[in-house]
């Protein structure tokens, strides 16, 4: 499977001199909040790398790629794991849910992609139990009455991650011990899901799923220091694709409206277990626009028509849950503190081709005294940006907005979005 069979020679020289700039060890991370299109660039980039990682975060992912018209949603296997002989790791800061994780699995095998004999999952991952998404439920259930709900995608990732902080959690590495002890775990954590969160879970259940989950992943399950072993021998290109994104990180995003977990490119490499300095580039992934699921603030968030507008042209629906995604414009101070917070190198802009009928395209610059967003209009281009492949051939109104963010950001744009496809992305010269 090659992205660029279609390609010019130019378009390929491009990208490999692109490819070669990125180093052995490179991050794919999102600037806004989740859904800019990661799983578009890993599945670009992966053919060009020896290892895809995933580090932290669950099923609350959703990470679409179209290819030859059809669409696959990936949830807990990083987007790369289409390009065969590709070794493909779970990182420990991952919270896996292992159903989810087994039909992902028998989804892809069914299609003629092996999964199972270059998969290693690590043993210190957490697993997520059914009854966490229950515990999920009944948290938003309990803060709609209260300070107002998060909007979470109830897959039970606040709860995966609030019973590993309480050390109480059940780690992969359970899967490989006795099924006495296994059983025993699952009773002591339905035990707290009663006590601490009025939640029953269905022992018996829970304990079958992660029996038949025992026998088919037993063996993807790495011993201790093996995945940092490996990870850190420095023979392999290693393409790390993040999951949601910076905005939505425990830390620095717009808490309490985040995810669970650590989103950032330093939260990927300390949930895979390798030293920051290894980290050789790391890309920005943001929307020429913006979306955000779930409640929180979005100082750029767009009103009707055009939020509208967006949602039917980007096809902003959640791939995970379905729900309708808030759209909006690009904000330069988010992208600005993103930049930041995960040092990129590089941008790649996604979904410049959902701009295409936008008259005028309006840009947050920040708030003035009063709180109220400051916005530049740019011009927009009115013309079909869809499918091209080299930056000279956009409308000089798009060429204008992506150096626009070139400038206001002081990161290089290489990498932009104009369409769905896989060959559809154009690699721009520095
Ligand atoms: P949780 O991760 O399910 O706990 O959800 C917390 C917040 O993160 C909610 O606003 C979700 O909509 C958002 N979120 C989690 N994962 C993703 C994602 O992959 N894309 C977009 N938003 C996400």
């Amino acid at each position: 499977m090659k992205l660029c069979q279609s390609l010019s020679g130019c378009y390929l020289a491009l990208m490999k001199e692109f490819i070669a700039s990125l180093g052995q060890v490179c991050a794919v991370i999102g600037a806004q909040w989740g859904d800019e299109g990661k799983g578009k660039a890993v599945d670009a980039l992966a053919e060009h790398f020896d290892v895809i990682a995933r580090a932290s975060g669950g099923a609350n992912a959703g990470h679409t790629i179209i290819f030859d018209g059809k669409k696959h949603v990936f949830h807990l296997l990083p987007s790369g794991s289409f390009h065969a002989d590709r070794k493909i790791i779970l990182g420990a800061g991952m919270v896996i849910h292992l159903p989810t994780l087994l039909e992902e699995i028998a989804e892809l095998e069914q299609s003629g992609v092996e999964i199972l004999p270059r998969l290693t999952v690590s043993p210190a991952a957490h697993i997520v139990l059914d009854c966490y998404k229950d515990i999920d439920a009944a948290l938003e259930e309990r803060r709609a009455e209260t300070a107002g709900k998060i909007g979470t995608t109830k897959r039970g990732i606040g709860p995966a991650y609030m019973f590993k902080a309480m050390r109480a959690g059940m780690r992969m590495e359970s899967l490989t011990r006795s099924i006495v002890e296994l059983r025993g775990k699952i009773a002591a954590i339905a035990d707290m899901a009663r006590s601490l969160f009025g939640v029953s879970a269905d022992v018996d259940r829970e304990f079958e799923l992660l029996r038949q989950a025992a026998d088919s992943l037993r063996g993807c399950i790495a011993g201790a220091g093996e995945i940092a072993e490996f990870l850190n021998s420095k023979k392999s290109r290693i393409l790390i694709e993040g999951a949601q994104a910076t905005l939505l990180d425990l830390d620095h995003g717009t808490y309490p409206y985040v995810t669970s977990s650590a989103t950032t490119a330093a939260g990927a490499m300390h949930g895979l277990g390798m030293p920051p300095g290894r980290l050789s580039s790391c890309i920005g992934v943001a929307k020429a626009y913006c979306t955000r699921v779930g409640e929180g603030e979005f100082t750029t968030e767009a009103a009707e028509p055009a939020a509208g507008r967006l949602r039917e042209r980007g096809g902003e629906f959640g791939a995970t849950t379905g729900r309708p995604r808030r759209c909006g414009w690009l904000s330069i101070p988010d992208l600005r503190h993103s930049a930041i917070i995960n040092g990129f190198d590089l941008w790649n802009i996604t979904k410049l081709d959902v701009l295409d009928a936008e008259e005028a395209i309006p840009v947050g610059m920040g708030s003035d005294d009063s709180g109220n967003v400051v916005w530049q209009r740019m011009p927009g281009w009115m013309a079909s940006t869809a499918g091209i492949t080299e930056f000279e051939k956009l409308p000089k109104a798009a060429q204008a907005y992506i150096r626009f963010i070139e400038e206001q950001t002081n990161i290089p744009v290489r990498l932009i979005g104009t369409g769905q496809e896989r060959g559809q992305m154009i690699v721009k010269k520095i």
